[in-house]
C-alpha cells in the first residue's frame, strides 16, 4: 500500500493500563488449531466492508503470515467468542513485536471486530488486553499501522489516544 495511505500511530502506557472496558467473560487466548477457521472467516466478515477491503486468507496464508513469524505467539492473540454462538468467533487481535535496532515494540495487529457485533466495546476490550500484556511484560509503548481510510478504526485508535508517529 502506498505509505501516503499508512497511518502510524503510538501510545506511550506509562501506568497501568485503566481496565475501565474490563475484561469480558467471553475473552480469551487463541488455540489451535481448533481456532484457525474460526480467525479466518472473521477476518472475511470484517474487512468485507471495508474500503480497501483485504484479499481473504486461507490456511496458508495464516502459517506464513503468522505462525511463521518470528514473533508468532498464540498466547498472543485476543479473541471473543459470540455469546451463545459455540464456534463463531466475533473478535481478535493480535499482538506482534515491531523490530527496530535491538529493542521491540508490540504493534496491534489484525484488529477486527464482527461487524453485526460492533458497537459494543470489543474493540476496545481486544487493545485494553493487548495493552495490559504489553505492560506486564516491561514495555511502554504500543504502535500500530493501519489504513487512512478504515474510519471506524481510526476512530477507535483516536478515541483511546493513540497519536500519529513522528517520522524517523
Ligand atoms: C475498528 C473495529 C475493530 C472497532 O470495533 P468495535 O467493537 O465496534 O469498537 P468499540 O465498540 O470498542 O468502539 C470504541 C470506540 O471507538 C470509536 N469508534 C468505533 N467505531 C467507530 C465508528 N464506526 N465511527 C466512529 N467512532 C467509532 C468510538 O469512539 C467508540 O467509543 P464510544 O462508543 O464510547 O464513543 C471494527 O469497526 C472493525 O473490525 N473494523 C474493520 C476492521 C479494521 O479496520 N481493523 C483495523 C485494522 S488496523
Amino acid at each position: 500500500m502506498p505509505r501516503s495511505l499508512v497511518l502510524q500511530l503510538i501510545r506511550e502506557i506509562d501506568t497501568t493500563p485503566v481496565a475501565d472496558s474490563g475484561v469480558i467473560d467471553e475473552l480469551r487466548t487463541l488455540e489451535l488449531p481448533r481456532d484457525e477457521a474460526g480467525w479466518l472467516e472473521l477476518r472475511n466478515r470484517a474487512f468485507a466492508g471495508e474500503v480497501p477491503t483485504v484479499r481473504p486468507w486461507n490456511s496458508a496464508d495464516f502459517r506464513r503470515e503468522m505462525i511463521a513469524q518470528p514473533w508468532w505467539n498464540p498466547e498472543r492473540t485476543w479473541v471473543i467468542d459470540a455469546p451463545g454462538l459455540p464456534g463463531r468467533m466475533v473478535g481478535a487481535v493480535t499482538m506482534a513485536l515491531r523490530a527496530s535496532d535491538r529493542a521491540h515494540t508490540p504493534a496491534i495487529h489484525w484488529l477486527m471486530v464482527d461487524p453485526e457485533f460492533r458497537g459494543l466495546g470489543w474493540g476496545r476490550s481486544l487493545i485494553a488486553a493487548l495493552e495490559r500484556a504489553a505492560y506486564n511484560d516491561g514495555y511502554r509503548q504500543v504502535v500500530l499501522e493501519t489504513h487512512v481510510n478504515w474510519r471506524s478504526a481510526v476512530a477507535l485508535y483516536q478515541r483511546l489516544g493513540y497519536q500519529q508517529r513522528r517520522q524517523s
